[in-house]
């Protein structure tokens, strides 16, 4: 199976030049086009599109927790201030840019935002300064539901449950989003629940 293209080298640029370039009164000025990275939310969701609840997630898959960790290595990874608070600590090998409204909110080894576009504009920032690929949004429902409409792809974990909860990713319209891969996941002894990776890329481009 070819792995999912995260980091492919050709990355949807908001306008096309020569690499970094843009003419300007007849000079070619460098660095005044930046290439806009995709934008890709990964999350783990049950069969009624449920992902966590009481601030925790809802099963246990190690298997998964291995593939988020691949997956989002030595990139900016977005998340609401809930789901930071859940994880508890910034996630090592990635930079953590967390997003709240509160303006007295400090954790330390992470970016603080105020607003979503700053956050996407911060990790766009940090994913070219790292020579990440991608931005990841890693959650939760909230900042998914705020954020799908600009996403490029979704990398879903399908987790073959179906709990209650009170946060959910958003419904995925399929006039939007085309199903790209679709692996089975192998269940192992640290997996509480059968599991598949499925891939979506954007279908028509975001409104
Ligand atoms: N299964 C998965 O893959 C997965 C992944 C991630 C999280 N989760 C689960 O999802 C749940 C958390 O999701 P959630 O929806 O409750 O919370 P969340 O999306 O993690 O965080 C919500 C918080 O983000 C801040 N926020 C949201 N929109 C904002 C905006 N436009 N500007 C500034 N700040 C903004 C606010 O923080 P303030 O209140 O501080 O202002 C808000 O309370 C947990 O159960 C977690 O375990 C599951």
């Amino acid at each position: 199976m070819p792995e999912f293209p995260f980091d492919r080298k050709t990355p949807p640029f908001a306008a096309r030049a020569g690499p970094g370039a843009e003419r300007s009164g007849g000079a070619l000025r460098r660095g005044a086009m930046t290439p806009r990275l995709p934008l890709v939310l990964v999350a783990a969701v049950a069969r009624n599109g449920v992902i966590g609840a009481d601030n925790r997630l809802l099963w246990r898959l190690s298997s998964d927790l291995k593939r988020f960790r691949a997956r989002t290595w030595g990139k900016p990874l977005v998340m609401g201030r809930k789901t930071f608070q859940s994880i508890g600590r910034p996630l090592p090998g990635r930079e953590t840019i967390v997003v709240t409204r509160d303006p007295g909110f400090s954790a330390e080894g992470v970016f603080v935002v105020h607003g979503l576009d700053a956050a996407l504009a911060l990790a766009q920032a940090r994913a070219a300064a790292m020579g990440a690929g991608a931005i990841v949004v890693a959650g939760g429902g909230e900042i998914y539901a705020q954020t799908i409409g600009r996403a490029d792809r979704l990398a879903l974990t399908e987790v073959a449950l179906a709990p209650e909860g009170d946060a959910a990713f958003p419904r995925i319209d399929p006039a939007e989003w085309r199903e790209i891969r679709r692996e089975p996941g192998g269940r192992g002894p640290g997996d509480e629940a059968d599991f598949c990776f499925v891939d979506f890329e954007r279908a028509k481009p975001a409104g």
